[in-house]
């Protein structure tokens, strides 16, 4: 249940509003509720027109809302999915009966949020490293959002694993804009959700995987400490802990599973109410493996839950191709994904839930 607060629509741009850390705290909580997770429909215009590519679609405006209106009214989606991350493109534009989607969630009892960074860019004088832009005028920018509906946002870092790199300045500069951006939105009575994402990218072993991943983490949540951030009132969305992409030898699930947990637990504070992972280019089915080996391992100090985007959508990105007779076949995909991962929330994922879908 979205608390009462969250589903008034009544804020307009500019308004003061009456946000206390209580209230951040539970919605924080309600993002992490058992058995749900996230959908990250945020896509950006190259992202999206990657996706669409992938389908020969053309990313037109209308396309990317009628995408959007297909997943965000899947029938029963509610049932495992708490929230859903909005592109700014996207908070601004209406379902076919005229509702803005933040209305169509909200009403559907899932809590909107929105994507508030302007994307990672060369970070200049360290090669092959990013930097995530968008703090200048972020605070304005957090009003309006409120004003279009939005209760949570989130703002994603990218390190990026190689030779010699990531460097320490990286990292340091990184976690310096997380933990502005995390301060800023409980100020303006937004649930930040800190991404910083280790990228698979790369040939190293887990083990470098694991070892970066501590480090960011290590150096994220210093910041946020220093800036004052309320761990209460915040999610986390990291990377699992896996082998690069590249590696000739690839961890199976088990040991993926036992990285992850193991690295969280040495640096992510039990105040946090929950880790909302990041699928990062994983397959569908494997995302969905991973997250329920670490619930299996529980019992844990935060909820382990899912703010996944490709592995959710996917399959259903493939079954819809583009084309309005495939709207109803696209959601039944997505449901099935969302059900899933919902099991996965539980350990009570099994390939034989695949099998029974197909
Ligand atoms: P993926 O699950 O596709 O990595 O997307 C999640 C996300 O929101 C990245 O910022």
């Amino acid at each position: 249940m979205i608390p009462a607060l969250y589903m008034k629509n009544s804020y307009k741009k500019g308004d003061i509003l009456p946000m206390n850390q209580q209230e951040l705290e539970s919605v924080a909580r309600t993002l992490v509720a058992a058995g749900k997770g996230i959908l990250a429909a945020d896509e950006s215009y190259p992202t999206i027109k990657k996706r669409f590519d992938s389908i020969n679609h053309d990313s037109t405006e209308e396309n990317r809302r009628s995408y959007r209106e297909l997943l965000f009214t899947t029938p029963g989606i509610e049932k495992f999915i708490s929230g859903v991350i909005l592109f700014d493109e996207t908070i601004r534009q209406a379902a076919q009966d005229g509702r803005s989607f933040s209305e169509v969630l909200a009403q559907n009892g899932i809590i909107p949020g929105i994507k508030v960074d302007k994307g990672a860019k060369d970070l200049a004088g360290f090669s092959g490293e990013k930097i995530t832009e968008g703090l200048d005028g972020l605070r304005d920018r957090l009003i309006e959002y409120r004003g279009l509906g939005a209760r949570f946002t989130k703002w994603r870092a990218v390190i990026t694993i190689g030779k010699g790199i990531p460097s320490r300045y990286c990292i340091h500069a990184n976690a310096h804009a997380l933990a502005r951006y995390a301060a800023l939105s409980q100020e303006e009575g937004l649930v930040p959700i800190v991404e910083p994402e280790v990228l698979m990218d790369g040939d190293h072993d887990i083990e470098r995987c694991e070892e970066v991943t501590a480090a960011t983490l290590k150096t994220v949540f210093s910041e946020l400490f220093e800036h004052r951030v309320a761990f209460e009132a915040m999610l986390l969305k990291p990377n699992m802990v896996l082998s690069g992409k590249e590696c000739s030898e690839q961890a199976d699930v088990a040991k993926v599973a036992e990285s992850t947990v193991r690295c969280v637990r040495r640096f992510v504070p039990a105040a946090v109410p929950g880790l909302v992972f990041l699928s990062g280019g994983q397959s569908s089915e494997l995302a969905t493996e991973h997250l329920n080996a670490m619930n299996a391992l529980g019992k844990h100090p935060w909820e382990l839950s899912f703010s996944y985007g490709r592995a959710l959508q996917e399959h259903a990105l493939k079954a819809w191709k583009g084309e309005a007779a495939n709207i109803s076949k696209a959601q039944n995909v997505l449901y099935h994904r969302a059900e899933c991962n919902g099991a996965a929330r539980f350990g009570k994922y099994s390939k034989e839930m695949e099998a029974a879908a197909t």
